[in-house]
């Protein structure tokens, strides 16, 4: 039987890296119902327990399993590890990208600190046979898992995406759909710049104002997680990306006690 178009993939959904982003993504998967194979840097032995969470959906891999057995991979690392993505198990799948380019994790990169290219531009430049697809980058994993909504929920949220390939944008939008959110397109990687760290578009509008006072990372995830969701609209979104101007790159996390 040939699947819908709005099926997002045949094969189970790959994720490459499996801390805040990744495992948030594989939570809401396994809720919509597919299949999921992820990976982190140390080897599946020690994906055991979010395996088990994830239930009989979800099995865990090496990156270059999930990359050969996946159609759709979501790239869930620190950039700086993007070189490390498997470039020949990738070569014509689709890459979601989600990385932004935070220099105190990152280190300096000089084509990005320029404005030569984007984060996903240079994930593009090591995966040349992939269609890399930039989303999920703009949302915190907190706002993440807890604003997914049913299509045609009142306060369904809106997400970008951007990159060059209509078929992997369809598939990438087909993905967002299923796991919970409008897509809104905004044109390619070169235009990504528009949803990095630093713009109107990032985090914030999602989410009530950045706690004042200085908490402990432990505090910091906790508040983050109980706060409650900003819905954004396709329009509000499409307005906010529009009317940005282009920043020097890289994001600051917040300082932590
Ligand atoms: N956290 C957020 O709210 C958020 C929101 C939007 C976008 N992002 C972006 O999403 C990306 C991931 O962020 P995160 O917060 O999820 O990071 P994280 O919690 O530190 O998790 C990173 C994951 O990547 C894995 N990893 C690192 N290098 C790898 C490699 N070479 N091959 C395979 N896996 C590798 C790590 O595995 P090990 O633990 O085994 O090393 C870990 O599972 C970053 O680029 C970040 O800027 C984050």
């Amino acid at each position: 039987m040939t699947a819908p178009s709005t099926t997002p993939t045949t094969t189970p959904l790959g994720i490459i890296g499996a801390g805040a982003i990744g495992s948030t993504l594989a939570r809401l998967a396994v809720r919509a119902g597919l299949d999921v194979v992820i990976a982190n840097s140390r080897g599946p032995e020690t994906l055991t327990d979010l395996v088990a969470e994830l239930g009989p959906q979800a099995r865990a891999a090496t990156a270059a399993e999930v990359a050969r057995q996946a159609d759709v991979v979501i790239a869930a690392i620190p950039l700086i590890a993007h070189s490390s993505l498997p470039v020949d198990e990738l070569a014509g799948k689709t890459l979601v990208d989600t990385t932004n380019y935070y220099p105190q994790r990152d280190g300096q990169i000089a084509s990005l600190d320029e404005q030569q290219m984007t984060a996903s531009e240079l994930v593009q430049a090591h995966l040349p046979e992939t269609r890399v697809i930039k989303a999920f980058n703009n949302i915190t994993f907190a706002s993440l898992g807890n604003g997914a909504r049913a299509a045609g929920a009142d306060d369904r949220s809106a997400l970008p995406i951007a990159g060059e390939d209509a078929d992997a944008k369809q598939q990438v939008t087909a993905l967002l759909d299923v796991l919970g959110y409008d897509a809104v397109d905004i044109g390619g990687l070169a235009d990504s710049w528009r949803t990095e760290p630093g713009t109107p578009a990032y985090c914030d509008p999602y989410m009530p104002a950045w706690p004042t006072e200085k908490l402990s990372l432990d505090e910091l995830v906790g508040w983050l997680l109980a706060a409650p969701v900003i819905p954004m609209s396709t329009s509000e979104l499409t307005e906010l990306v529009s009317s940005t101007t282009r920043g020097p790159a890289g994001g600051y996390f917040p300082e932590t006690t």
